[in-house]
């Protein structure tokens, strides 16, 4: 089928690349000239596994190409997927105006071109139930004789794991009112429809509210596993042990259980806010939502709290070492991260942070602006923990696992690793002298000792 993108970011270009190589014939529309440029020379502006690869692939066989030319785009467009951004406004309602304009310039660009075939417009960006009637109802006002459907097809998409994700969707959900653009998305989606009630259709609100929903399930999950922490670590149980116990029932399934310093991103916080805004204006207030924000708050909190309890030093004038800084592993992202609310509590207490990361301090650099003076920027996590009083471990990569940590244990000026993740060895901490507090797992504590500092 004939596909145009408007957008180039994230969702777009992963979405755009995915379909070119299921056959489609993908034309992506970017007006920054720099991402154009970038995409036209045959690279991705962004960091995703596999997109590159897919990206080569599909423009080597000429099923997908890049303009700054909306009308030349949809010439032949059978469906037009709208990726562009809904950020929130200050008062926490949703700016639709990219949404608008974009989707204003294709409907005069196809009420210019009078093709006599039905044009879907997708949405696909996460929005409050109601926008995309809302869009609708615009479009049909500013540009009435065009002939075009309005779809809501949100996507499920994890950073990191996007390609496969998109390539392998749990079940795909498009709301509308159009039977016939149903049938063409269940057209576009076939090689996609392992099985037929994966493919779902319902109203616009629905699939809009299906988006929030999943995020704010997922979230509850973590948030429920985090505070279970407490009581873990209060009556000496241990959450990874609990998470098998309990992801084996498979009513409740193993995914999402994972315990940690809390979530960040630029879904799970957005979306669960906005969730509590739209039942804000529902006219009631969302006990659950609002306990998954301030679960999530508290446990930065307490990950910061108990660096300072269990060092041993005084926190005013100790050096601790934050390994990752991404809001999770294999993405240089660090919107919403914990790590950023970690450091500026331990920088607060007085400390000093030696930052190390994968792939994202670069970018967390230039969002710590105001407290550049308290960071160092060091390049390998070796580097970072040497003379550091503590490691605080708040992004998932595994190459923090493989670590040489007796080399490291001998560099530090005390052993203590606060696994934010618990994602290290509790084994490997004691074999290499460690004292160790991961979240919700008994710690390894012994006597530790200090070396002096010259
Ligand atoms: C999330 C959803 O998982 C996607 O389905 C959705 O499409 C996407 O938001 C979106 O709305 O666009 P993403 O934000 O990329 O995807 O990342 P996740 O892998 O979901 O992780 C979010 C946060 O939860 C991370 O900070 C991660 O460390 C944390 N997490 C995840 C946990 O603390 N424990 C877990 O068990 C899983």
């Amino acid at each position: 089928m004939d596909v145009t993108i408007i957008g180039c970011g994230y969702v777009g270009l992963v979405t755009g690349v995915c379909l070119a190589s299921l056959g489609h014939t993908v034309r992506g529309v970017e007006k920054d000239q720099r991402k154009l440029k970038t995409l036209q020379s045959g690279h991705c502006h962004i960091f995703e596994p596999g997109l590159q690869d897919l990206l080569n692939e599909t423009l080597a066989n000429g099923s997908i190409s890049f303009t700054d030319n909306v009308k030349e785009a949809v010439k032949d467009a059978e469906v037009v997927f709208l990726c562009v951004g809904t950020p929130p406004k200050p008062d926490g309602t949703v700016d639709m105006s990219f949404l608008e304009s974009a989707g204003k310039e294709v409907c005069d660009a196809l009420s210019e071109l009078k093709n006599d075939w039905l044009v879907t417009i997708i949405v696909k960006s996460t929005v409050p139930a109601g926008t995309n009637r809302k869009l609708y109802n615009f479009l049909k006002q500013q540009v009435p004789n065009a002939y075009y459907a309005v779809v809501s097809n949100p996507e499920f998409l994890k950073e990191g794991t996007a390609v496969q994700d998109c390539l392998n969707p749990d079940r795909i959900v498009v709301g509308g009112e159009s039977p016939e653009a149903f049938r063409m998305m269940r057209r576009m989606y076939d090689p996609l429809v392992k099985r037929e009630e994966n493919f779902m259709t319902m109203n616009w609100e629905s699939a809009e509210l299906t988006k929030y929903a999943a995020n704010s399930m997922l979230a509850a999950r973590i948030s429920f596993m985090n505070e279970l922490t407490i009581l873990c670590e209060y009556y000496g149980a241990d959450i990874e042990d609990i998470r098998k116990g309990m992801g084996s029932d498979t009513r409740i399934g193993p995914a999402f259980l994972r315990a940690g310093c809390g979530y960040g991103g630029s879904c799970f916080p957005k979306d669960v806010a906005a969730m509590e805004h739209i039942s804000k204006q529902a006219g009631y207030d969302n006990l659950f939502v609002r306990a998954i924000q301030t679960i999530n708050e508290n446990q930065k909190k307490r990950f910061a709290q108990k660096i300072a309890d269990k060092l041993g030093r005084p926190i005013e004038g100790a050096t601790i070492a934050v390994w990752g800084l991404a809001f999770k592993a294999d993405t240089d992202d660090i919107r919403e991260s914990a790590s950023i609310d970690v450091i500026r509590m331990l920088v607060e207490k007085g400390a000093k942070v030696r930052a190390h990361d994968y792939k994202g301090a670069e970018n967390m650099r230039a969002y710590l602006k105001d407290i550049a003076d308290k960071i160092d920027w060091v390049a390998d996590p070796v580097t970072a923990a040497a003379g550091a009083d503590a490691i605080a471990l708040c992004t998932d990569w595994p190459q923090y696992t493989t670590q040489p940590f007796r080399k490291i244990a001998a560099t530090m000026n005390s052993p203590i690793i606060f696994d934010g993740r618990n994602c290290l060895h509790r084994d490997v901490m004691r074999e290499n002298g460690f004292q160790y507090y991961p979240m919700g797992r008994p710690p390894v504590e012994k006597e530790l000792r200090l070396k002096q500092r010259n």
